[in-house]
């Protein structure tokens, strides 16, 4: 796993109750660790029953608190709530929960939770009935009214052997929920985002069309990073097949034309947008609604068939984007990228005029590590002033994250 930078230097605190699901807590300890937070684990008497912990000790590298009575763990209830910065129960048994909605503290957990001074999220983990129970409903109800947050229960098989609804939710699923939660202090909060990426496909016939090599990376980096920011994240994405960050509103395209009209109406109120998306620049000029079959093209009949294309040039949305703008004001800043295979910084340089935008990213699509398909890129980022930013080869989520400081620093955040 990646280190992820919004959990550099957070204290977080994972309480963990008694139900099976507590072995998941093992995982999920160790990602929140790789992804460069401190963890503290608080074990109930009962989790132990499920996990040890010396297992939470190994991957934390870190002491686990499983006792308010020993000598050294008396004072520290007091401490972890305080110094923490994130709190997440998890498991969180339907006994925790009603625990925690009634303020017993009658163990390390429960009395450190009271504690707590941070924000709160809890993951029910329970069988049978017992979430739907009324009882567990209306403690739910109390603790979210006094603003803890939950993450699931999903739906599935159960220890019982039973389906329903009452399984924790996976690890990396509640890795992304807390990474969503952490991100409400960034300075990008109360901003609207749009960012769109892919390729977008211009159809030949109903089973052809005309695409790229883009596979949506770079874009779903930057709409991550803009979450983790802090900000409302609208995703335009054309086909591809990585799953977009938790926490956006995606839009599906695949023509143009269907880009253009997304991207317009998402950047009404937006305070930036990132054209990302790798926009077919040409369609056929006529689409066939039947198949176009081999057999009925002209030629001699041994293989001297041929089909010629007529190509016509699509929409540029940027510029339709530019003229928007002129008149009303948004998006308030806009950053699109230039492809490019030669003379990137010039093309470049006239691309940010013409298209009327804050910045540009140029990246030479055929130099080493950068382009399509692969985890890296080399950016230079330009605005109408000249270079702001000369970047070395880099993760595509590193770059992601020097642009949207970038732009949040043009919007006079960050
Ligand atoms: N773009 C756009 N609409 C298009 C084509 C591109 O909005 N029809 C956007 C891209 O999302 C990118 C920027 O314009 O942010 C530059 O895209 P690029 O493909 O590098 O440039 P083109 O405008 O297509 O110009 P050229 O083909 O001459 O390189």
């Amino acid at each position: 796993m990646e280190p992820i930078t919004l959990f550099q230097n957070k204290r977080i605190l994972l309480g963990v109750s008694g139900s099976i699901a507590a072995y998941k807590s093992i995982d999920l300890a160790s990602k929140l660790t790789q992804a460069g937070a401190q963890v503290d684990v608080i074990l109930t008497e009962a989790a132990q029953q499920f996990a040890t912990p010396l297992a939470f000790r190994s991957v934390t590298g870190r002491p686990v608190y499983t006792s308010m009575w020993d000598l050294d763990d008396h004072v520290r209830h007091v401490g972890l709530g305080e110094t923490a910065d994130f709190f997440l129960i998890a498991p969180a048994t339907a006994h925790t929960i009603a625990k925690l909605a009634h303020g017993l503290a009658d163990n390390l957990l429960t009395v450190t939770a009271l504690a707590a001074r941070c924000s709160i999220m809890l993951a029910p983990a329970m069988d049978g009935g017992m979430y739907e129970h009324a009882a567990t409903q209306a403690n739910i109800a109390t603790l979210q009214a006094r603003g803890a947050a939950f993450a699931g229960p999903a739906v599935g098989r159960m220890a019982s052997g039973l389906s329903g609804l009452g399984r924790m939710v996976e690890p990396p699923e509640l890795l992304n929920a807390v990474r969503l939660a952490l991100a409400g202090n960034g300075p990008l909060v109360g901003m609207h985002v749009v960012v769109s990426t892919g390729p977008t496909r211009e159809a030949l016939d109903p089973v052809r069309f005309i695409s790229n090599r883009s596979t949506g990376k770079q874009g779903l980096a930057v709409a991550q990073a803009a979450l983790d920011a802090g900000a409302r994240v609208t995703l335009i994405a054309g086909p591809i097949s990585e799953p977009a960050p938790l926490g956006v509103t995606r839009i599906n395209v695949e023509t143009t034309q269907q880009m253009a009209d997304a991207v317009l109406a998402a950047t009404q109120d937006a305070d930036a947008l990132f054209m990302v998306a790798a926009v077919a620049d040409f369609r056929p000029e006529t689409q066939s609604d039947r198949k176009i079959k081999k057999t009925e093209q002209e030629g001699d009949g041994n293989g001297g068939w041929g089909l010629a294309i007529g190509l016509e040039v699509t929409l540029d949305i940027l510029s339709a984007v530019k003229e928007r703008r002129e008149k009303t004001g948004y998006p308030r800043v806009s950053l699109g990228f230039a492809a490019e295979t030669h003379d990137a910084f010039e093309y470049g340089r006239q691309k940010l005029l013409r298209k009327g935008l804050n910045f540009i990213a140029v990246n030479d699509v055929l130099a080493d590590g950068a382009g399509f398909a692969v985890d890296t890129n080399r950016v230079v980022l330009l605005s109408s002033a000249g270079v702001v930013e000369e970047m070395p080869l880099l993760s595509k989520t590193a770059v992601a994250e020097r642009l949207v400081h970038h732009v949040a620093r043009a919007l006079g955040k960050g």
